[in-house]
């Protein structure tokens, strides 16, 4: 296809234009609200990122009071989010800017890549919506877009098709309006050329797609499907002393890393009777518990596991607050104040 290329532009920016949703980031020029908004709808739905960048720019309104948080601040602000190294490459980019960039957002590519978290993707969004320097984006949706328009057949998990697809976005891009142009092809992805039921009637680009003319769209893009995920099996201890709970923090380094959890014990091959639970639990501890109840089994699926977890209640009869090391006992209230993880978080504590 040889597209009109003023034209499919011109369509494209008018629709945005009377179209386009009204977030937050949306509403203001500065670069640090467009920079906060784009990390955290990485890899995230916008109705879903939404009340994150809320809390988090209300938190931290601008990079020097985000570059002076703690990395337990940020993590705890970010739980439920996923995906979990963002956080901590949010706060150590932000340091980087408010320190070696005297607050501002480096101005090239180059540099902006060296960012710890910001790939070309987040680096391209921030400096074409911030700055209106052209470097087109390629995400999820932008994607689903460009595979269609050009009817671009080959597997999108190659980073062959990916680079297609980045040259395709680069040729499209609106020198002119890069940022705007950005997000209106984003835009089209999420609410009009969608997965399952793209409404093509809508579209300002059904004229130009190669996919639309051939009925394809339904087809592409393809995707081929996921390696098998890593099968991990846990024991959850819900340990609770009158009214609190123990809770320890993981690792400073690995999965869900800082975050805070119930102790796990982890189930090898053979499923654990009550009495090896509670010796297991009472060996990780340091004293005494009674088992009391164990729950169902319940599942959580990150990018590359498939955790299957039971939770199993225990009671601790302490006279004096002794733990582990890394570990605190809260109660529910203070349990919110925590970077607990999702999985745990799921977990119902009154059983
Ligand atoms: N998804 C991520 N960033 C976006 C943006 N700026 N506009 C629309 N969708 C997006």
């Amino acid at each position: 296809m040889n597209p009109d290329l003023p034209t499919l532009r011109k369509n494209l920016l008018i629709w945005f234009a009377k179209t386009k949703r009204d977030f937050p980031w949306r509403k203001c020029t500065g670069w640090y609200e467009i920079f906060l908004s784009e990390i955290i709808l990485q890899q995230t739905q916008v109705v879903q990122g939404l009340p994150y960048y809320q809390r988090f720019i209300t938190r931290f309104p601008d990079i020097y009071s985000l570059a002076n948080a703690t990395e337990d601040e940020v993590l705890q602000l970010w739980a439920g989010l996923g995906y979990y190294s963002r956080a901590g490459n949010l706060l150590k980019t932000a340091r980087i800017i408010a320190h070696d960039y005297h607050g501002h957002f480096p101005q090239s590519m180059k540099e902006a890549l060296t960012l710890p978290g910001i790939g070309s993707y987040s680096a391209a969004a921030v400096l074409s919506i911030a700055f209106n320097k052209p470097f087109a984006v390629v995400d999820g949706n932008v994607i689903r877009v460009l595979s269609r328009l050009f009817l671009i057949r080959e597997d999108t998990r190659q980073s062959r098709t990916h680079n297609e697809i980045q040259q395709r976005a680069n040729s499209l891009l609106d020198p002119a309006h890069p940022g705007d142009f950005n997000e209106a092809l984003m835009e089209l992805g999420a609410t009009v050329c969608s997965p399952q039921n793209p409404s093509c009637t809508n579209c300002p680009l059904s004229g130009f797609c190669a996919a639309f003319k051939q009925n394809q769209q339904h087809n592409l893009p393809y995707k081929s499907p996921p390696p098998a995920k890593r099968l991990v099996r846990e024991y959850v201890c819900i340990i609770r002393q009158d009214n609190r709970y123990l809770l320890r923090q993981r690792p400073h380094k690995g999965l869900l890393a800082r975050m805070w959890e119930f102790p796990t014990i982890a189930i090898d091959d053979l499923n654990l009777d009550e009495e090896q639970l509670q010796q297991k639990a009472e060996q990780f501890c340091g004293f005494p518990l009674k088992i009391q109840t164990t729950g169902n089994k319940m599942v959580h699926i990150y990018s590359h596991i498939r955790l299957e977890y039971i939770a199993v209640f225990f009671l601790a009869n302490l006279t004096e607050e002794i733990g582990p090391a890394q570990s605190r006992w809260v109660n529910e209230k203070e349990l919110e104040r925590f970077a607990v993880h999702s999985a745990h978080r799921k977990i119902r504590l009154n059983n």
